[in-house]
């Protein structure tokens, strides 16, 4: 007996003229696997194939569910088009009367709307509606560039949509670094035997004119180049950070902030702003084996108050109070003076000086092994707490120097990095090895730290250029 993916295949083929191409799409047709993915270069033919495919199921199976999914709602109506154009393209009259609506969710029926087929797009939008949906039943799920979704969305808004009938969940996507897409896909590849895996150049439809230009005017080694027509999961060179670990401490839903609970173990890391960044208390319970982020308070200037150190160094402290949490503060430089006038309002502090890599190292490495490990939780993407955290660990680099100097650590251009040594100055504290706190060189004053800034130049009333942005709360 013929499977159902060979009977959709011939359909296609009868009713719409089109064959899966050999370079891959015709095996991915056929694959019947209830959870796959597809990873490939651009232009493969990915978005084209599934519309075909989503058409013909519904065609052979009345009263069929099938959703698309996609990271934004206009990317999900290439699809569903690509449905549309090809019922349209049917050489026979197939006698279905289509109601089609594009209002989000669109939606289109293969006859009377409620008991006939259905096809439905969502998007994966984390502050849109996508993330949101609850409470549809689907056959059929499929994921248009699914590296560029958020994992733990599609995991846990849209995966439950298939619980009922057991459905099928089909994941495609050119390659996005080393994410959670990546981890499906090594899994699902691994758990079939089929490796779903293609460059542009796999698609014999595809000029390869129009490659050849694109990867001389991209350059062969580029990530542009490799990442999106040549399918590579290219992991940064300079990422410091594994990331599908970061992001499998965020797994477990939970967001900041969360409250004291009684006989729990706190500590917490501080890192106080320089000029264009940011001062981050970063609080983590340490009570169990597995250690847990359980607030941030993150802020720029407090409220409309310029430069002004004592208010920041009191909110600092009254968040340390609330959590009775011993803190490592980063004394580094101008640090050390903050941190004696914090020890003030709050004396359970601690400075660790980051002047030299190797210390600033030890917090990295420290942190690196607990996301390793699973030892520490953060808080999940779906907080903004979480989405600035990915973003920094994602940005975070170790940057090769030339001239023998030693390599700098640190967020890539554009991007902060407070949050990681805050939440590594935590880790430290939890570790209680005592040997590296309160080596802070004491050599700077306060005023040295004023002065120390302006003689880098920087105008200290342009802080301006970032309004006051808070995250965390008033303790
Ligand atoms: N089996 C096929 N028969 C005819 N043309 C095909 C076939 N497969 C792919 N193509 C053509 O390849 C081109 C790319 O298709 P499509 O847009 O589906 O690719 P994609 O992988 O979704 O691209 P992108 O990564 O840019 O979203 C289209 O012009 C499409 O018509
Ligand atoms: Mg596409």
């Amino acid at each position: 007996m013929k499977q159902n993916s060979q009977l959709r295949v011939e359909l296609a083929r009868k009713l719409f003229d089109y064959i899966p191409h050999s370079g891959g799409q015709m095996e991915w047709m056929l694959d019947e696997n209830k959870r796959k993915c597809l990873a490939t270069g651009r232009q493969f033919g990915k978005s084209q194939s599934a519309g075909i495919d989503l058409a013909t199921y519904a065609l052979l199976k009345p009263g069929s569910r099938q959703c698309i999914v996609a990271p934004k709602y206009d990317q999900g109506l290439i699809i569903f088009d690509y449905v549309l154009r090809t019922i349209k393209s049917c050489k026979v009259p197939l006698g279905v009367k289509m109601t089609v609506s594009r209002t989000a969710p669109a939606e289109m029926w293969f006859g009377p709307k409620g008991t006939s087929s259905q096809i439905t797009t969502m998007s994966a939008d984390q502050v849109g509606d996508g993330a949101k949906q609850r409470g549809w039943q689907f056959d059929r799920i499929i994921v248009d560039e699914a590296a560029f979704c958020v994992g733990p969305i599609i995991h846990k808004v849209f995966v439950p949509m298939l619980a009922r009938v057991d459905g099928v969940l089909m994941l495609q996507s050119t390659p996005n670094g080393e994410n959670w897409f990546w981890g499906e896909c090594q899994k699902t590849w691994k758990e079939s035997g089929i490796t779903h895996h293609h460059s542009s150049y796999d698609n014999p439809y595809l000029p390869r004119s129009f490659l050849d230009e694109q990867k001389r005017l991209l350059g062969e080694t580029s990530l542009a180049w490799r990442q999106e027509y040549m399918a590579e999961f290219v992991a940064s060179a300079s990422a410091y950070f594994h990331i599908p670990h970061v992001e499998r401490a965020m797994e477990h839903g939970r967001v900041l902030p969360q409250v004291v609970q009684s006989g729990h173990k706190y500590v917490a890391g501080v890192d106080f702003a320089e000029i264009s960044d940011w001062t981050v208390v970063c609080v983590v319970d340490v009570t169990k084996s597995v250690w847990e982020v359980v607030a941030l308070d993150r802020f720029h200037r407090v409220q409309d108050q310029k430069w002004d150190w004592t208010e920041q160094i009191k909110r600092v402290a009254s968040c340390l109070e609330y959590w009775n949490a011993e803190a490592l503060v980063d004394s580094t430089q101008m640090g050390s003076p903050l941190r004696d006038m914090l020890s003030k309002l709050w004396p359970k502090t601690y400075g660790f000086n980051m002047a030299h890599y190797r210390q600033g190292h030890i917090l990295c490495e420290g942190l690196q092994l607990k996301f390793d490990r699973n030892e520490l939780l953060l808080p999940s993407e779906g907080c903004e707490e979480g989405r600035l955290m990915l973003d920094e660990f994602r940005s975070f680099q170790v940057k090769q120097s030339v001239q023998g100097y030693a390599p700098h650590l640190g967020a890539a251009k554009g991007h902060h990095d407070d949050i990681v040594f805050a939440l590594g100055l935590a880790c430290k504290m939890g570790e209680g090895s005592a040997d590296v706190y309160n080596q802070d060189e004491k050599t700077y004053t306060l005023s040295d730290s004023v002065a120390l800034m302006r003689s880098r130049q920087y105008n200290l009333d342009e802080n301006s250029q970032e309004t006051p942005f808070f995250i965390g709360k008033n303790w």
